[in-house]
């Protein structure tokens, strides 16, 4: 059976509008999910199997205040297989399912000295620094997808609403994509802050550019686990990003949650 039936068929009455991808640090927003059903990806056909220590590989059905979501525990990344096409039919998928919004979350290292680890940062645009499209060898003319407003700005002005509800500091900023899997040297830090980055990270972008391809909104957030390579003594490892996402989390998925709700 295709990964959209075997979804109906244990979605029961659930219809998801809101599909939410979660990374490192957001697993928490699963515990704001009522009336929860879950689905392993290695039952859906054509949907990653992850390979990534802190992601999980669940597809949760349920809802979240007002909402009814779709969101998935674990993404594929580019720096897995050199393919960056890995989450375009998982993202076709929930579109086709009735999704009309996409929220992204990630973990991502800081290049701004005032952003600490534990920061929050809306993602309000972003460098694909890799240049890799998942839309290589797409036919059709709506391939050629403006990048403008990629991350609605409407939807950005109801995150950073809810934030300030909250009384919690949400920073705004540019995400640069680099693909992995190594982490940045510290010249290629010093580059993405003079190309305008504010945090780096290695994510996100092409789920992106799919989602504005089959004409769904987009909001992001990043949460902060590190400063970039040279701005700080820390040695970055994954592990470190776990136990720094972890620390953040309760906060990061409170806010994600309220922000769900909220969305029109
Ligand atoms: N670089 C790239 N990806 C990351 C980082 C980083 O410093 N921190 C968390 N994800």
């Amino acid at each position: 059976m295709n990964a959209l039936d075997t979804i109906r068929q244990r979605a029961g009455p659930l219809q998801p509008r809101i599909a939410v991808v979660l990374g490192s640090g957001w697993g928490g927003l699963t515990e704001h999910i009522t009336e929860a059903v879950e689905i392993p990806y290695t039952d859906l056909a054509g949907f990653p199997q992850p390979t990534v220590a802190g992601h999980s590989g669940i597809l949760w059905l349920g809802r979240i205040g007002a909402q009814t979501v779709a969101v998935m525990s674990g993404r594929k990344h580019g720096y897995e297989t050199g393919a960056v096409d890995g989450m375009a039919l998982p993202l076709q998928v929930l579109k086709n399912l009735g999704c009309h919004t996409l929220v992204q979350t990630n973990a991502a290292g800081s290049v701004r000295p005032d952003m600490p680890p534990q920061s929050l940062m809306l993602i309000t645009d972003h460098l694909n620094l890799p240049q890799h499209s998942p839309l290589v060898g797409v036919a059709g003319n709506d391939r050629f997808v403006s990048m403008v407003n990629a991350y609605d700005s409407e939807l950005n002005r109801l995150a950073a609403h809810i934030a300030k509800g909250l009384g919690t500091t949400l920073f705004e900023g540019v995400y640069a994509w680099f693909l992995g899997q190594q982490f940045e040297t510290p010249a290629e830090i010093r580059m993405a802050q003079r190309l305008g980055a504010d945090a780096v990270g290695m994510s996100t972008v092409p789920e992106t550019i799919l989602a504005r391809h089959l004409g769904m909104r987009v909001l992001a957030l990043s949460m902060i686990t590190n400063f970039g390579a040279g701005m700080s003594s820390e040695l970055l490892s994954h592990t470190h990003t776990l136990s720094q996402a972890q620390e953040g989390s309760a906060r990061a998925s409170r806010l994600l949650a309220d922000i769900i709700d909220a969305i029109e």
